[in-house]
């Protein structure tokens, strides 16, 4: 049996102010698998996101790759996850483009010649050749989100945690990220509201709601199972739907 590259046991969390936004998640993926994480807003998925790299910690057990995510491995884990959060924002704090996305790679120690060659070759992935110099807060929202994207694929990880990944990605841009993904052999854990996104990257998805796992299984399947979705502020995206009736 392949390596477990997440296993969360019991993790629980509830945010400062009170708010319990996970609740008891047990959930097991294995190395090279892609997964989609779905759910209503307010589900929890960001809160199961950022317990990834420990950005958060909560009660119960998280290992990547078998390393327990506590301070000891903090450094080791977050080489091995590559995490875009769902705003930008929170991932770009560099004055240049340029050196936000040579910021992983340079925190690895790698020598300038290749740090400069994965910044291009990240920023080339999503379209974004030729923007090294510019501010990543005059960007747009989109051209955002691909640098947000390329910081990740710089440093080239062993699993790649995406937040909403195609928010605000034009088609074009859409496209060439699920290309990207689809191509990438790493081990993903996407979340996101793009369903067709998961159809055409991750086999398996798993349903979130109320801080809880409430499916988890073939995407197909989930994604089709209207009582599912529906009982838990989904729907099922029209693509599948138009299979299911043959409508047009
Ligand atoms: N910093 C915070 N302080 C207090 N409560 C928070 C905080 N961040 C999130 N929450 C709450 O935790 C719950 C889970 O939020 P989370 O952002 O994980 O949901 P989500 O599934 O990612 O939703 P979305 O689809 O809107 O991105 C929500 O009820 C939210 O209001
Ligand atoms: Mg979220």
């Amino acid at each position: 049996m392949s390596e477990d590259a997440i296993r969360l046991i019991g993790l629980s969390y509830a945010y400062p102010d009170g708010t319990r936004a996970l609740d008891g998640v047990d959930l097991r993926i294995g190395e090279g698998e892609k997964v989609g994480l779905v759910g209503p807003n307010g589900a929890g998925k960001s809160t199961l996101l950022l317990h990834l790299n420990a950005i958060l910690r909560g009660d119960g057990s998280v290992k990547i790759f078998g390393l327990e995510t506590g301070p000891p491995n903090l450094k080791e884990i977050r080489r091995r996850v590559g995490l875009v959060f769902q705003d930008p924002d929170d991932q770009l704090f560099m004055p240049t483009v340029f050196e936000d996305v040579a910021f992983g790679p340079l925190q690895m120690g790698l020598p300038e010649d290749e740090v400069k060659g994965r910044v291009e070759e990240a920023l080339g992935r999503v379209r974004l050749g030729g923007y090294e110099d510019k501010a990543p807060h005059h960007l747009s929202d989109g051209e955002k989100r691909g640098v947000a994207i390329a910081t990740v694929l710089s440093m080239d990880p062993r699993m790649l945690v995406l937040d909403e990944p195609t928010s605000n990605l034009d088609p074009r841009g859409r496209r060439s990220l699920i290309r990207i993904l689809m191509n990438l052999p790493q081990t993903q854990l996407i979340a996101t509201h793009d369903l067709d996104l998961i159809l055409e990257v991750c086999e398996r998805c798993v349903v979130l709601d109320g801080g809880v796992v409430v499916a988890d299984g073939r995407s197909v399947a989930i994604l089709s199972d209207r009582d599912l979705m529906e009982g838990h502020g989904l729907e099922v995206p029209h693509s599948i739907h138009h299979l299911n009736t043959g409508e047009h």
